[in-house]
Order: C-alpha cells, then sequence, then structure tokens
C-alpha cells in the first residue's frame, strides 16, 4: 500500500510542473500602479516579466502623446526614466511586454505636484488718491529715489459722475541701501486750463524718506578659551548680534531666581580668577531700538583637580642598606597637609620632612623591616587624596663567588660551586652556571617567602674538564627579579678562565754516555717529563731504606768524577699541581780491582806433609774475577780454589813455589804473587791434582744487578770457563 501511494504524489508533482511552466509569463511594475511626482525632481518606471527568456517591451501614454522620457530595456527589464518631471508626464503609462505569441500590460499613473518653497510674507506700498473726477485722466505713479517702482494710467469708461478713490499698489521688501531713501507718490490729473494751448496737468505729490529698521537678530557668542573651565582661568566671551540701527551689546548673569544681573555693556566680557561659583548662564543681548535679541552661554568652572604624586613610583626595590627618599607632591591645592603612615602600621623609621606642596620620608639605612606600604595622605580643604608607594627591599650585595672542590685536572671529574653570598628575597634568585658558551645548570630558588632573613643560596656542577676547556671562561650568573619595579632582574656575575692542568706523564731519563761507568768519568743524566703546568723536575737518590734524597731541580744532574758510592739507583720525578711522575735509571760505576791479598797460611815456609791454605782476598770492588795461578816452568797452573782459598792437605815438596792471584774485571787487574817454601820429610809425599777454577769474588756475590751478571756471566762464557756466575744466572 504506502508503495502505491508514493507513485501517485509522484505523477501530481509531474503534472504540477507542467501547469506552472505553462502559466510562468508575468508581468510586474514599480511602482505597482501609481506613482506621485514633484515637478522637477526625476522618476523611474520599471516593468519586468517572468517566465520568458527575451521578451520586447513597449511603452506608451494612454492618450498616445509622447513619452517625455527614456527608455531602457535590459534583458526581462525595461525602465522608463522621466528626468526632470514636468507637466507633460502627467499621464497613465501603459508597459507591453511581448513573449512570442503572448503580451502582457501593466499600467502606472503618474501624477505630479509643485509645492518647493516656505510662504513668504511680503510687505507692499499703496499710494491713495482719494476723491478723483475726472479719473480717466489720472496717472499715477510710485518712485523709490529717482526709480520708478510701478505707473498706471486709469483710462477707464467715465459711465457716472462720481468722485472715485483709486490706489495703486506695490510689492516691498526693503533693503538696508533704501534708508535714507526717498518714497515718492506722484499724481496727475490730466486737465487743460482754457487758455493755455498747452496740456498743464494738475499734479500732486506725496514724499516719504525711507528709514528702515533691522531687528537685532543673529546674536553670537564667541567664547575663547572654553566654556568649560578651572578655577582660577580666565574667559573672555564675546558677543555680536547684526540689526539697524547696530544693537549695543548688553551681559548678564541669569540668577538662581531667573532674573538677569547686569555685568557689562561691552561686546568683550573677560572674567579673570574665575571660581566655582562664577559657573552659571551668562546671557549677551543685542538691543536697538526696535527691539532685542538674546543668546545664552553656561560656563562650567571646575574645581581645580588636586593631585597627589607619589616618587620613585607605586614600588620602590631598595638594597638593604641604601638609603631612600619617599616624596609625595601635591599639586592643584594651596595648603595641603601631609601625613604618612605604613599599611601595617609599623614605624615609619624614617625621618619626615615637609614643605608647602611636599613632604617626604627620608629612610636612612634600609632593613627588612621596611619591606611595607608607605602611604602618603593628603588633606586639602575638605578633600582627602591617599597614595602608596611599595617599598620592596633586596639584598644583593656581592658578585657570586666561584669555588672548585679541588684543581682542575684533565680527567678528574671537579665539582664547581657558585654561591651568592647574603641574598634576599632568596625565592626570587635565579644562578646559572656557564662554561664558554654552554649553559652547565641553572636553578631558580622559588622556596617558601615565609622566612625574612638573608640567605647564602649555592648552585653546583660536577664536570670532568679535559684540556680543551683551558681557556674557556667560567661564568656565574645571578639574577635577583625584583618585582615589577625593574623589568630587568639585579644582575651580577663572577668569571674565571679555566686552566686545566695536565699530570706529569711520559717521564723519561737520558744517560749520557752511560748508566755503567768507570770511576772517575762523568756522566749526565737528563730528565724530560710533560705536563700542564710544565712539571717540574727533581732528581733524587734513593737511600738504602728506599727514601728519597733530593738531589737537583735541574734536568741535567752532571756528576763529575764518580766514585764507586755514586753508585746506586737515581730517580727523576716530574712534579707539577696535578701530581708526579717518577723514572728510575741504575747507576753502576765500575772500579779496577785493587787492594787484594795473596797469604800462605799458616805461612809461606811449611813442612812437607802439613798442611797450607793459600788464599786470594779480593778488595771492596765488585765484579772482580779472582784467578790463582802457579808458576811452573810448563807453564801456569790455575788452581781450583774455594772462596779464593786453596788448600793442600799435605804439602809436598813439589808445591813449593810461586803463587799468583789475579784480580781481574772488565776495569783492570791486579796481581799479587808469594813464594812458597816446603821443607822435606821422608815418605811424606801427597799426590797433586791442581783442578781448574774460576773464582768469582765472593764479597760481591749479593749485588742484585741482573744486567751486570749477564754482563759477567757473558764474559765468562766468552772465555770458556765455567763458574758459579753461572749457578746465579740460572738462579735467576
Ligand atoms: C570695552 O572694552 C574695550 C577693551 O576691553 C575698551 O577699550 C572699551 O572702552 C570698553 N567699552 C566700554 C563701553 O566699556
Ligand atoms: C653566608 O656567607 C657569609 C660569607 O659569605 C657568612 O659570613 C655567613 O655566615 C653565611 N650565612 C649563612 C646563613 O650561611
Ligand atoms: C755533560 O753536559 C755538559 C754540558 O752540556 C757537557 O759539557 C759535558 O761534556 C757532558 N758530559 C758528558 C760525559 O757527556
Ligand atoms: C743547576 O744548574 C745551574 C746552572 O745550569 C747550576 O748553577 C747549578 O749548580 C745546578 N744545580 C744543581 C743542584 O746541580
Amino acid at each position: 500500500m504506502p508503495g502505491k501511494m508514493a507513485m501517485i504524489f509522484g505523477a501530481s508533482n509531474i503534472l504540477w510542473i507542467v501547469f506552472a511552466a505553462s502559466q510562468a509569463f508575468k508581468i510586474e511594475t514599480s511602482p505597482e500602479s501609481r506613482t506621485l511626482v514633484q515637478i522637477g525632481d526625476s522618476v523611474s518606471l520599471m516593468c519586468s516579466t517572468t517566465g520568458c527568456e527575451a521578451p520586447s517591451f513597449s511603452w506608451r501614454t494612454q492618450i498616445d502623446s509622447p513619452l517625455n522620457a527614456k527608455v531602457r530595456n535590459e534583458g526581462t527589464k525595461s525602465t522608463l526614466t522621466m528626468d526632470p518631471v514636468s507637466f507633460e508626464n502627467e499621464h497613465s503609462y501603459l508597459c507591453t511586454a511581448t513573449c512570442g505569441s503572448k503580451k502582457e500590460e501593466k499600467e502606472i499613473k503618474v501624477d505630479v505636484y509643485s509645492f518647493p518653497k516656505d510662504p513668504e510674507i511680503q510687505l507692499s506700498v499703496k499710494c491713495v488718491v482719494p476723491d478723483v473726477y475726472p479719473f480717466d485722466r489720472l496717472e499715477v505713479e510710485l518712485l523709490k529715489g529717482d526709480s520708478r517702482m510701478k505707473h498706471q494710467e486709469f483710462l477707464e469708461d467715465m459711465e457716472r459722475k462720481s468722485l472715485e478713490t483709486k490706489s495703486l499698489e506695490v510689492a516691498f521688501t526693503p533693503t538696508l541701501e533704501d534708508t535714507g531713501k526717498a518714497l515718492v507718490c506722484r499724481a496727475q490729473l490730466h486737465m487743460f486750463e482754457t487758455d493755455s494751448e498747452e496740456a498743464s496737468p494738475k499734479e500732486r505729490e506725496t514724499y516719504r524718506e525711507l528709514q528702515v529698521y533691522i531687528l537685532p537678530k543673529n546674536t553670537a557668542i564667541h567664547v575663547h578659551p572654553s566654556t568649560s573651565l578651572q578655577e582660577g582661568d580666565s574667559v573672555t566671551m564675546t558677543c555680536s548680534s547684526e540689526g539697524l540701527p547696530a544693537p549695543e551689546i548688553f551681559w548678564n548673569k541669569k540668577l538662581d531666581n531667573g532674573d538677569l544681573q547686569l555685568l557689562s555693556g561691552n561686546a568683550t566680557l573677560t572674567l579673570i580668577a574665575m571660581k566655582v561659583e562664577d559657573s552659571g548662564i551668562y546671557v549677551c543681548q543685542g538691543v536697538n531700538v526696535i527691539g532685542a535679541n538674546g543668546k545664552e552661554i553656561e560656563l562650567i568652572v571646575k574645581e581645580k583637580p588636586f593631585t597627589v604624586d607619589i616618587s620613585p613610583g607605586h614600588q620602590v626595590a631598595t638594597q638593604i642598606g641604601d638609603s631612600v627618599v619617599l616624596r609625595c607632591s601635591v599639586t592643584g591645592c594651596e595648603t595641603p597637609s601631609f601625613s604618612w603612615r605604613t599599611q601595617r602600621d609599623s614605624p615609619l623609621n624614617g625621618i619626615v620632612s615637609s614643605d608647602r606642596t611636599e613632604s617626604t620620608v627620608t629612610l636612612t639605612s634600609v632593613s627588612l623591616e621596611n619591606e611595607d606600604h608607605y602611604l602618603c595622605t593628603v588633606t586639602c580643604g575638605r578633600r582627602k587624596m591617599e597614595k602608596e608607594v611599595q617599598m620592596k627591599v633586596y639584598s644583593f650585595p656581592q658578585d657570586p663567588e666561584i669555588e672548585m672542590s679541588g684543581l682542575l685536572v684533565s680527567g678528574t671529574p671537579v665539582t664547581i660551586s657558585c654561591k651568592v653570598p647574603l641574598v634576599y628575597p632568596s625565592g626570587h634568585l635565579e644562578i646559572e652556571i656557564h662554561k664558554g658558551e654552554t649553559l652547565m645548570v641553572n636553578k631558580h630558588f622559588l622556596e617558601e617567602m615565609n622566612i625574612k632573613s638573608l640567605e647564602n643560596k649555592s648552585l653546583e656542577v660536577t664536570f670532568t674538564p679535559t684540556s680543551e676547556d683551558t681557556g674557556k671562561v667560567l661564568v656565574c650568573q645571578a639574577k635577583l627579579h625584583i618585582g615589577e619595579v625593574e623589568s630587568e632582574p639585579k644582575q651580577r656575575q663572577s668569571t674565571q678562565t679555566l686552566y686545566v692542568n695536565v699530570a706529569p706523564t711520559d717521564t723519561t731519563v737520558s744517560v749520557n754516555p752511560s748508566a755503567v761507568l768507570e770511576e772517575g768519568s762523568s756522566v749526565n743524566m737528563t730528565c724530560t717529563t710533560r705536563g700542564l703546568p710544565s712539571p717540574k723536575i727533581l732528581w733524587s737518590r734513593q737511600l738504602s731504606n728506599g727514601d728519597l734524597q733530593p738531589l737537583s731541580e735541574n734536568t741535567t744532574l752532571t756528576l763529575i768524577s764518580t766514585k764507586m758510592e755514586d753508585s746506586g739507583i737515581y730517580v727523576c720525578e716530574g712534579i707539577n699541581e696535578a701530581g708526579r711522575s717518577r723514572k728510575e735509571v741504575e747507576l753502576i760505576i765500575q772500579v779496577a780491582p785493587k787492594d787484594i791479598q795473596l797469604t800462605a797460611f799458616p805461612s809461606e815456609s811449611v813442612k812437607e806433609g802439613d798442611m797450607v791454605i793459600i788464599s786470594c782476598t779480593c778488595g771492596n770492588v765488585p765484579e772482580t774475577w779472582i784467578i790463582l795461578k802457579k808458576k811452573t816452568e810448563m807453564g801456569d797452573t790455575v788452581l781450583k780454589s774455594i772462596d779464593g782459598a786453596y788448600t793442600i792437605h799435605k804439602v809436598q815438596l813439589e808445591d813449593a813455589g810461586v803463587y799468583e792471584c789475579e784480580s781481574k774485571n772488565k776495569v783492570g787487574s791486579e796481581l799479587r804473587s808469594l813464594t812458597l817454601d816446603v821443607k822435606g820429610r821422608e815418605n811424606n809425599k801427597d799426590y797433586f791434582s791442581p783442578e781448574l777454577l774460576v773464582l768469582y769474588c765472593i764479597s760481591f756475590l749479593i749485588i742484585p744487578a741482573i744486567g751486570m751478571i749477564i754482563y759477567f756471566a757473558r764474559k765468562a762464557n766468552m772465555k770458556g770457563s765455567y763458574s758459579l756466575v753461572d749457578a746465579q744466572k740460572s738462579k735467576v
């Protein structure tokens, strides 16, 4: 069912549209049917159509007179314009629109009228000639000065005999120029005397001198400087009025009851040193013989504004200990009186001094107690005014202090602290630490502000300097934001140029000519090291207990003509603030063997079969080889000795002879010899078996220098001998 309904509605819609299209061609006009226009104005009639693409229009009047108008066609519109409108336009206009075969027509009626001006009052002059006969001979003229205003001859039919009164009237508007001129009415009756040939008319004339008066008018007031004034001001009012004769000017003041009080008969009224009571309505009157014209003006005199200024401003920030002067000054009051108080009604703590228009409070040394509002009350007569200044107290007496937890050493963290001492209000403090261009840390100390005291605030930052930081500037900047008083915060800063120390390093020692020397020669030991600042050199000798004995602060330690005792460990230290670095060198001074002793025990002279010990002892010289030999005809026999001692348990005759001990090191050698004498016994021969032995000098076996042992071992090997040095070497 709903589907069917929809179909029905659809069909009826289509039908309606078709119907509407066929009925669409219509004509409309504006104005609709009638318009009223004043002659001289302009009017447009408009005709428009709907339902036609391109209609054609035509205009005509109902009685087919000329249109007296301009036609303009524009699409579906046609306009008929009458400009200006005249009597010829008082018609019914018909607009005809044609669209194909269809035609529509509509009519607009244009009614015209004329009523352009206000009415005028006109005066006239009338010249009356009474009781004239024969009045057809009468000629009357009206003259103003020399010019004729009007003239008339009464050439009328004389139907009856009667005396008649004739008159001549002319409209007359007097002007100022007419004053003094004569107004003449001249009447002539053209009658002829009996015995005279010429016409000699009878003539009468009346003469009046014109006096033109003008009522005072256009009374105007000019006020300088203004109608709105202040106490003490002056005002000049000038009044003018037009009229004839020229009006006299009177200045009055309107009293409260409406009466006028005469002030001056002068056009210019000047009032000086005005008071509030001078306010009111002033009336200027222009007066002449025929009347008066007045004009009112109201003057308003206000009390001089009374102002109180407080300086340095509505807020002032003062540093603790400084002095400040609060100044309250008055303008617009002759005899003000001043009083000062604080908002919390605490004592002023200041010196008050007042003169006529100014009062000051001087606070010589501002303290935290002065943080208050100071109010200045000024009384001027009945009026009272109060101004306040808010005293902000601050303390920011010193530049920040930069402190470092220690020396700046490359690679070692250091804590920098920036301390701002004795600051108030600390809650408004901001500290920043910059390194070069970089902000390292900043902090706003936005804390509770209940405590009124000076505080030390500090900001810390830890960083690890590198040598690139040297030369950079460390800046500690403290800003104290003191309210709105100053848009810029108070600012203090301290700077410190960074110098980063580098601990001594790469300490090296060069020994010239060598660390192993012969006694008596000289040696230069040169130490170099690096660091920042340049390290100091300290040469010391290491004592047997490990202590260092300082020797020199020169780079090069020179030992001239060395002795054996100069052997030992020398230490060079590079020292600066950042640390120390050491390098050791062992100096070995070699000495040629000396003071060796060769002895025979118990004696150099023994009996066959006795025991004899031949012993060779070396002197106090290290690194010495000892060789014990027996000289024979066949050559030298090296004896096998123990600790330099060669024991013959049972001495034989053959053992007698020359024994030699050679002490030798790489520096030199020393020889000692003795002759053993053996006395014979019977059957007491022992066998002789000399053995080869190289003895190392016992007394210096304890020398620990490995280098030396190697050296000697090498030396021994080269000689193809074995020694206990080898044992020493293998032990190492
Ligand atoms: C008017 O005022 C002017 C100047 O103020 C003065 O010269 C003149 O005499 C005054 N006239 C009268 C009538 O007061
Ligand atoms: C603040 O530092 C100053 C020195 O700069 C010192 O005399 C004072 O005692 C310190 N005050 C406080 C509260 O630490
Ligand atoms: C040590 O140095 C000095 C000065 O430079 C020089 O005169 C001397 O010959 C040097 N001695 C040795 C052993 O090199
Ligand atoms: C250090 O050197 C200077 C000159 O070069 C010399 O006069 C001085 O004696 C030296 N000091 C030592 C302790 O060697």
